[in-house]
Protein backbone atom coordinates (compact mmCIF):
# COMPACT_ATOMS: atom_id res chain seq x y z
CA UNK A 1 0.00 0.00 0.00
CA UNK A 2 1.70 3.32 -0.95
CA UNK A 3 -0.16 6.81 -0.35
CA UNK A 4 0.75 9.30 -3.11
CA UNK A 5 0.46 13.14 -3.31
CA UNK A 6 -1.34 15.24 -5.49
CA UNK A 7 -2.78 12.77 -8.32
CA UNK A 8 -4.34 13.36 -11.02
CA UNK A 9 -8.18 12.01 -10.96
CA UNK A 10 -8.96 12.15 -14.99
CA UNK A 11 -8.96 8.29 -15.23
CA UNK A 12 -10.22 8.05 -12.35
CA UNK A 13 -13.91 9.54 -13.29
CA UNK A 14 -15.67 8.32 -16.12
CA UNK A 15 -17.00 12.59 -16.72
CA UNK A 16 -13.36 12.56 -17.16
CA UNK A 17 -12.63 15.95 -15.18
CA UNK A 18 -9.24 16.96 -15.23
CA UNK A 19 -8.62 17.18 -11.28
CA UNK A 20 -6.51 16.07 -8.67
CA UNK A 21 -6.43 14.60 -4.80
CA UNK A 22 -4.03 15.78 -2.38
CA UNK A 23 -3.83 12.35 -1.18
CA UNK A 24 -4.15 9.05 -2.70
CA UNK A 25 -3.82 5.80 -1.99
CA UNK A 26 -5.10 1.96 -3.47
CA UNK A 27 -6.12 -0.66 -0.95
CA UNK A 28 -6.05 -4.21 -2.57
CA UNK A 29 -6.78 -6.04 0.77
CA UNK A 30 -8.79 -5.90 3.39
CA UNK A 31 -6.15 -5.12 5.66
CA UNK A 32 -5.12 -2.11 3.79
CA UNK A 33 -8.54 -0.75 4.33
CA UNK A 34 -7.71 -1.58 8.34
CA UNK A 35 -4.67 0.70 7.69
CA UNK A 36 -6.01 3.32 5.84
CA UNK A 37 -8.23 4.08 8.40
CA UNK A 38 -5.64 3.97 11.20
CA UNK A 39 -4.34 6.93 9.36
CA UNK A 40 -7.58 9.05 10.92
CA UNK A 41 -7.89 11.31 7.99
CA UNK A 42 -10.67 13.39 8.42
CA UNK A 43 -11.69 14.34 4.62
CA UNK A 44 -12.23 10.84 2.76
CA UNK A 45 -13.46 10.03 -0.62
CA UNK A 46 -13.54 6.49 -1.71
CA UNK A 47 -13.83 6.06 -5.26
CA UNK A 48 -15.11 2.75 -6.95
CA UNK A 49 -15.40 3.15 -10.74
CA UNK A 50 -15.55 6.94 -10.52
CA UNK A 51 -18.69 6.29 -12.53
CA UNK A 52 -21.41 8.40 -10.99
CA UNK A 53 -19.65 11.33 -9.43
CA UNK A 54 -18.92 15.54 -10.98
CA UNK A 55 -16.00 16.63 -9.61
CA UNK A 56 -16.35 20.60 -9.29
CA UNK A 57 -13.11 20.91 -7.64
CA UNK A 58 -9.75 19.31 -6.89
CA UNK A 59 -10.22 16.84 -4.20
CA UNK A 60 -8.21 18.34 -0.72
CA UNK A 61 -8.48 15.07 1.46
CA UNK A 62 -7.69 11.05 0.66
CA UNK A 63 -8.48 9.48 -2.40
CA UNK A 64 -9.41 5.48 -1.74
CA UNK A 65 -9.49 3.90 -4.35
CA UNK A 66 -11.10 0.69 -4.04
CA UNK A 67 -9.34 -2.41 -6.05
CA UNK A 68 -10.59 -5.66 -3.43
CA UNK A 69 -11.10 -8.35 -5.84
CA UNK A 70 -12.35 -11.57 -5.83
CA UNK A 71 -15.66 -13.54 -6.40
CA UNK A 72 -17.08 -17.23 -4.71
CA UNK A 73 -19.81 -19.08 -3.82
CA UNK A 74 -20.54 -19.45 -0.76
CA UNK A 75 -23.29 -21.60 -0.26
CA UNK A 76 -25.62 -23.42 -2.43
CA UNK A 77 -29.21 -25.20 -2.46
CA UNK A 78 -31.11 -27.03 -4.98
CA UNK A 79 -32.33 -23.56 -6.19
CA UNK A 80 -30.23 -21.18 -5.24
CA UNK A 81 -26.63 -20.01 -4.92
CA UNK A 82 -25.03 -17.35 -2.79
CA UNK A 83 -22.12 -15.67 -4.32
CA UNK A 84 -19.96 -12.97 -2.97
CA UNK A 85 -17.87 -10.49 -4.52
CA UNK A 86 -15.64 -8.10 -3.52
CA UNK A 87 -16.21 -4.83 -3.50
CA UNK A 88 -13.62 -3.73 -5.51
CA UNK A 89 -14.76 -6.18 -8.88
CA UNK A 90 -15.95 -4.47 -11.57
CA UNK A 91 -20.25 -4.78 -11.54
CA UNK A 92 -20.41 -5.76 -15.25
CA UNK A 93 -17.53 -8.39 -14.61
CA UNK A 94 -19.63 -9.73 -11.32
CA UNK A 95 -22.95 -9.93 -14.34
CA UNK A 96 -20.50 -11.75 -17.06
CA UNK A 97 -19.38 -14.31 -14.29
CA UNK A 98 -23.03 -15.22 -13.13
CA UNK A 99 -24.35 -15.81 -16.50
CA UNK A 100 -21.72 -18.18 -17.60
CA UNK A 101 -22.51 -20.03 -14.55
CA UNK A 102 -26.23 -19.80 -15.15
CA UNK A 103 -26.98 -18.01 -11.96
CA UNK A 104 -30.15 -15.93 -12.97
CA UNK A 105 -31.21 -12.79 -11.20
CA UNK A 106 -28.92 -10.21 -12.28
CA UNK A 107 -28.74 -10.16 -16.13
CA UNK A 108 -31.48 -7.03 -16.35
CA UNK A 109 -28.30 -5.40 -14.87
CA UNK A 110 -25.73 -5.73 -17.27
CA UNK A 111 -23.20 -3.04 -18.06
CA UNK A 112 -23.78 -0.78 -15.63
CA UNK A 113 -20.93 1.02 -14.83
CA UNK A 114 -19.12 1.17 -11.50
CA UNK A 115 -18.20 -1.32 -9.01
CA UNK A 116 -20.16 -4.16 -6.89
CA UNK A 117 -19.28 -1.91 -3.82
CA UNK A 118 -21.00 0.93 -5.20
CA UNK A 119 -24.20 -1.19 -6.31
CA UNK A 120 -26.11 -1.05 -2.97
CA UNK A 121 -24.85 2.24 -2.14
CA UNK A 122 -27.16 3.59 -4.69
CA UNK A 123 -29.43 0.50 -5.16
CA UNK A 124 -28.24 0.19 -9.07
CA UNK A 125 -31.40 -0.71 -11.25
CA UNK A 126 -32.32 -0.93 -14.50
CA UNK A 127 -34.83 -2.57 -17.13
CA UNK A 128 -37.47 -3.60 -14.15
CA UNK A 129 -34.48 -5.14 -11.76
CA UNK A 130 -33.07 -3.54 -8.41
CA UNK A 131 -29.75 -4.71 -6.80
CA UNK A 132 -31.96 -4.97 -3.91
CA UNK A 133 -34.08 -7.79 -5.44
CA UNK A 134 -31.28 -10.15 -5.11
CA UNK A 135 -29.37 -8.79 -2.21
CA UNK A 136 -28.63 -10.77 0.78
CA UNK A 137 -26.11 -9.12 2.97
CA UNK A 138 -23.36 -6.14 2.44
CA UNK A 139 -20.34 -6.31 4.20
CA UNK A 140 -18.35 -3.39 5.79
CA UNK A 141 -15.94 -1.93 7.86
CA UNK A 142 -16.63 0.87 10.21
CA UNK A 143 -14.54 3.83 9.11
CA UNK A 144 -13.61 4.78 12.30
CA UNK A 145 -13.34 1.86 14.78
CA UNK A 146 -12.16 -0.85 11.73
CA UNK A 147 -14.81 -3.26 13.04
CA UNK A 148 -16.62 -5.41 10.97
CA UNK A 149 -20.21 -5.34 10.31
CA UNK A 150 -22.71 -7.30 8.07
CA UNK A 151 -25.93 -5.21 6.89
CA UNK A 152 -28.75 -8.33 5.44
CA UNK A 153 -31.17 -6.74 2.96
CA UNK A 154 -33.67 -5.20 5.72
CA UNK A 155 -31.19 -3.07 7.47
CA UNK A 156 -29.84 -1.21 3.85
CA UNK A 157 -33.36 0.36 4.00
CA UNK A 158 -33.05 0.64 0.01
CA UNK A 159 -35.58 2.83 -2.10
CA UNK A 160 -35.24 4.33 -5.37
CA UNK A 161 -31.41 4.41 -6.10
CA UNK A 162 -30.92 4.81 -2.01
CA UNK A 163 -29.99 3.09 0.79
CA UNK A 164 -29.44 3.97 4.55
CA UNK A 165 -25.34 4.70 3.25
CA UNK A 166 -26.44 7.36 0.97
CA UNK A 167 -27.98 9.23 4.23
CA UNK A 168 -28.43 7.99 7.86
CA UNK A 169 -24.90 6.09 7.12
CA UNK A 170 -23.62 8.52 5.17
CA UNK A 171 -19.65 8.12 5.23
CA UNK A 172 -19.45 5.83 8.18
CA UNK A 173 -18.51 2.83 6.17
CA UNK A 174 -16.87 1.07 4.01
CA UNK A 175 -18.29 -1.60 1.69
CA UNK A 176 -16.02 -4.34 1.58
CA UNK A 177 -17.81 -6.85 -0.05
CA UNK A 178 -21.48 -8.12 -1.20
CA UNK A 179 -23.53 -11.06 -1.07
CA UNK A 180 -26.22 -12.34 -3.79
CA UNK A 181 -28.40 -15.12 -3.88
CA UNK A 182 -29.43 -15.68 -7.09
CA UNK A 183 -31.33 -18.48 -9.23
CA UNK A 184 -30.26 -22.06 -10.87
CA UNK A 185 -33.43 -22.10 -12.34
CA UNK A 186 -34.00 -18.80 -13.46
CA UNK A 187 -37.49 -16.68 -14.23
CA UNK A 188 -37.07 -14.28 -16.81
CA UNK A 189 -37.79 -10.43 -16.48
CA UNK A 190 -38.35 -8.71 -19.52
CA UNK A 191 -41.33 -7.18 -18.78
CA UNK A 192 -39.72 -3.84 -19.56
CA UNK A 193 -41.00 -2.94 -23.24
CA UNK A 194 -37.07 -2.25 -24.93
CA UNK A 195 -36.38 -6.23 -23.90
CA UNK A 196 -38.80 -7.88 -25.54
CA UNK A 197 -38.48 -5.79 -28.78
CA UNK A 198 -34.92 -6.48 -29.17
CA UNK A 199 -35.80 -10.11 -28.68
CA UNK A 200 -38.60 -10.57 -30.70
CA UNK A 201 -36.36 -8.61 -33.53
CA UNK A 202 -33.95 -11.54 -33.41
CA UNK A 203 -36.64 -14.36 -33.20
CA UNK A 204 -36.09 -15.65 -29.66
CA UNK A 205 -38.85 -16.76 -27.97
CA UNK A 206 -38.08 -19.08 -25.07
CA UNK A 207 -34.90 -16.29 -23.80
CA UNK A 208 -32.37 -17.29 -21.68
CA UNK A 209 -30.34 -15.04 -19.06
CA UNK A 210 -27.32 -14.51 -21.53
CA UNK A 211 -29.96 -13.78 -24.03
CA UNK A 212 -31.55 -10.99 -21.52
CA UNK A 213 -28.06 -9.76 -21.04
CA UNK A 214 -27.18 -9.41 -24.71
CA UNK A 215 -30.81 -7.54 -25.30
CA UNK A 216 -29.67 -5.42 -22.27
CA UNK A 217 -26.40 -4.40 -23.83
CA UNK A 218 -27.41 -3.53 -27.30
CA UNK A 219 -30.23 -1.35 -25.96
CA UNK A 220 -27.96 0.24 -23.77
CA UNK A 221 -25.17 0.57 -26.54
CA UNK A 222 -27.57 2.01 -28.67
CA UNK A 223 -29.11 5.02 -26.07
CA UNK A 224 -25.92 5.64 -23.82
CA UNK A 225 -22.55 7.10 -24.42
CA UNK A 226 -19.66 5.56 -24.28
CA UNK A 227 -17.73 7.52 -21.11
CA UNK A 228 -14.15 6.33 -22.93
CA UNK A 229 -15.14 8.23 -26.18
CA UNK A 230 -17.70 10.97 -23.96
CA UNK A 231 -17.44 11.73 -21.11
CA UNK A 232 -20.67 11.04 -18.82
CA UNK A 233 -21.89 9.58 -15.79
CA UNK A 234 -25.20 7.73 -16.88
CA UNK A 235 -28.00 9.11 -15.62
CA UNK A 236 -27.38 12.63 -14.43
CA UNK A 237 -30.91 12.65 -12.61
CA UNK A 238 -33.63 10.84 -10.91
CA UNK A 239 -36.78 10.24 -12.49
CA UNK A 240 -38.88 12.88 -10.12
CA UNK A 241 -42.00 10.69 -8.28
CA UNK A 242 -45.24 13.13 -7.90
CA UNK A 243 -48.54 12.27 -6.52
CA UNK A 244 -51.10 10.84 -8.63
CA UNK A 245 -53.63 13.63 -8.60
CA UNK A 246 -50.30 15.96 -10.08
CA UNK A 247 -49.33 13.73 -12.71
CA UNK A 248 -53.51 13.51 -13.67
CA UNK A 249 -53.48 17.66 -14.20
CA UNK A 250 -49.86 17.82 -15.43
CA UNK A 251 -51.27 15.04 -18.30
CA UNK A 252 -54.21 16.74 -19.01
CA UNK A 253 -52.19 19.74 -20.37
CA UNK A 254 -49.13 17.05 -21.53
CA UNK A 255 -51.11 14.39 -22.69
CA UNK A 256 -47.98 12.47 -24.13
CA UNK A 257 -46.48 12.28 -20.80
CA UNK A 258 -45.09 9.24 -19.82
CA UNK A 259 -45.50 8.00 -16.18
CA UNK A 260 -45.32 4.74 -14.21
CA UNK A 261 -47.22 3.71 -11.00
CA UNK A 262 -44.92 3.46 -8.31
CA UNK A 263 -47.16 2.61 -5.94
CA UNK A 264 -51.31 3.83 -5.31
CA UNK A 265 -50.43 7.16 -4.06
CA UNK A 266 -47.33 8.36 -6.62
CA UNK A 267 -46.22 7.89 -10.25
CA UNK A 268 -42.49 8.44 -12.17
CA UNK A 269 -42.53 10.76 -14.79
CA UNK A 270 -39.17 9.85 -16.78
CA UNK A 271 -36.88 12.82 -15.87
CA UNK A 272 -35.32 12.25 -19.85
CA UNK A 273 -38.67 13.03 -21.16
CA UNK A 274 -38.86 16.37 -19.10
CA UNK A 275 -35.79 17.33 -20.10
CA UNK A 276 -36.83 16.69 -24.00
CA UNK A 277 -40.09 18.61 -23.48
CA UNK A 278 -38.34 21.43 -22.52
CA UNK A 279 -35.71 21.62 -25.67
CA UNK A 280 -32.47 20.38 -24.47
CA UNK A 281 -31.91 16.87 -25.97
CA UNK A 282 -28.85 17.05 -27.72
CA UNK A 283 -28.15 20.80 -27.29
CA UNK A 284 -24.54 21.46 -27.17
CA UNK A 285 -23.72 24.38 -24.61
CA UNK A 286 -19.38 24.82 -25.18
CA UNK A 287 -18.00 21.60 -24.38
CA UNK A 288 -20.97 20.36 -22.59
CA UNK A 289 -24.62 19.02 -23.01
CA UNK A 290 -27.43 16.87 -23.08
CA UNK A 291 -27.10 13.79 -24.98
CA UNK A 292 -28.90 13.68 -28.20
CA UNK A 293 -29.60 9.63 -27.71
CA UNK A 294 -31.32 9.85 -24.40
CA UNK A 295 -31.70 13.14 -23.01
CA UNK A 296 -30.97 12.92 -18.71
CA UNK A 297 -27.60 11.72 -19.78
CA UNK A 298 -25.32 15.09 -19.81
CA UNK A 299 -22.08 15.02 -21.09
CA UNK A 300 -18.30 16.16 -21.24
CA UNK A 301 -17.07 16.41 -25.26
CA UNK A 302 -13.93 17.05 -23.87
CA UNK A 303 -12.32 19.58 -21.94
CA UNK A 304 -15.36 21.01 -19.60
CA UNK A 305 -15.33 21.94 -16.19
CA UNK A 306 -17.41 19.79 -13.34
CA UNK A 307 -18.71 23.89 -12.64
CA UNK A 308 -20.15 24.09 -16.46
CA UNK A 309 -21.57 20.83 -15.87
CA UNK A 310 -23.15 21.77 -13.00
CA UNK A 311 -24.06 24.94 -14.02
CA UNK A 312 -25.85 23.44 -17.04
CA UNK A 313 -27.95 21.19 -14.82
CA UNK A 314 -28.97 24.01 -12.66
CA UNK A 315 -30.07 25.53 -15.87
CA UNK A 316 -32.42 22.36 -16.93
CA UNK A 317 -33.67 21.63 -13.57
CA UNK A 318 -34.85 25.26 -13.53
CA UNK A 319 -36.08 25.28 -17.01
CA UNK A 320 -38.05 21.69 -15.95
CA UNK A 321 -39.69 23.57 -13.14
CA UNK A 322 -40.51 26.53 -14.43
CA UNK A 323 -42.26 24.16 -17.90
CA UNK A 324 -43.84 21.89 -15.37
CA UNK A 325 -43.51 22.75 -11.77
CA UNK A 326 -41.52 19.60 -11.20
CA UNK A 327 -38.30 19.75 -9.51
CA UNK A 328 -35.63 16.91 -10.92
CA UNK A 329 -32.85 16.65 -8.62
CA UNK A 330 -29.20 14.88 -8.90
CA UNK A 331 -28.46 11.50 -9.45
CA UNK A 332 -24.97 11.86 -9.55
CA UNK A 333 -22.69 13.18 -6.52
CA UNK A 334 -21.49 16.34 -7.25
CA UNK A 335 -18.34 17.44 -5.21
N1 LIG B 1 -37.47 9.55 -22.58
C1 LIG B 1 -37.66 10.59 -23.47
N2 LIG B 1 -36.56 11.23 -23.96
C2 LIG B 1 -35.30 10.90 -23.61
C3 LIG B 1 -35.11 9.85 -22.71
C4 LIG B 1 -36.21 9.19 -22.20
O1 LIG B 1 -38.78 10.93 -23.82
O2 LIG B 1 -34.37 11.54 -24.11
C5 LIG B 1 -38.67 8.85 -22.03
C6 LIG B 1 -39.29 7.82 -22.95
O3 LIG B 1 -40.67 7.86 -22.72
C7 LIG B 1 -38.77 6.50 -22.41
C8 LIG B 1 -38.70 6.80 -20.93
O4 LIG B 1 -38.31 8.17 -20.86
O5 LIG B 1 -39.65 5.48 -22.69
C9 LIG B 1 -37.72 5.95 -20.17
O6 LIG B 1 -36.43 6.05 -20.75
P1 LIG B 1 -35.33 4.92 -20.50
O7 LIG B 1 -35.89 3.59 -20.74
O8 LIG B 1 -34.09 5.30 -21.24
O9 LIG B 1 -35.09 5.00 -18.95
P2 LIG B 1 -34.87 6.21 -17.95
O10 LIG B 1 -36.02 6.26 -17.02
O11 LIG B 1 -34.52 7.46 -18.67
C10 LIG B 1 -33.77 4.70 -16.13
C11 LIG B 1 -32.52 4.68 -15.31
C12 LIG B 1 -31.34 4.18 -16.13
C13 LIG B 1 -31.67 2.79 -16.63
C14 LIG B 1 -32.97 2.87 -17.48
C15 LIG B 1 -33.44 1.53 -17.95
C16 LIG B 1 -32.84 6.44 -13.67
C17 LIG B 1 -32.43 7.79 -13.20
N3 LIG B 1 -32.25 6.00 -14.78
O12 LIG B 1 -33.59 5.69 -17.13
O13 LIG B 1 -30.23 4.08 -15.27
O14 LIG B 1 -30.62 2.28 -17.43
O15 LIG B 1 -34.02 3.42 -16.66
O16 LIG B 1 -34.02 0.81 -16.92
O17 LIG B 1 -33.67 5.80 -13.02
C18 LIG B 1 -28.38 5.34 -14.45
O18 LIG B 1 -28.91 5.29 -13.34
O19 LIG B 1 -27.25 5.91 -14.63
C19 LIG B 1 -29.04 4.73 -15.58
C20 LIG B 1 -28.54 4.81 -16.82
Amino acid sequence: MRLENNISLKDFNTFGMEVSAAKFVAVEAVEDVREVIQLKEKNILILGGGSNILFTKNFEGLVIKNNLKGIEKIKETATHIWVKAMSGEVWHNLVLHCIENGFGGIENLSLIPGTVGAAPIQNIGAYGVEIKDVLEEVEVMNMESGELKTFNNTDCKFGYRDSIFKYQSKGKYFVISVTLKLSLNPEINISYGAITDVLKAKNIINPSIKDVSEAVCEIRLSKLPNPTEIGNAGSFFKNPEVEKSVYNELKKLNPTMPGYEVDSTKIKIPAGWLIEQCGWKGKRIGNTGSHAKQALVLVNYGGATGMEIQQLSKEIQESVFSKFGVRIEAEVNVL
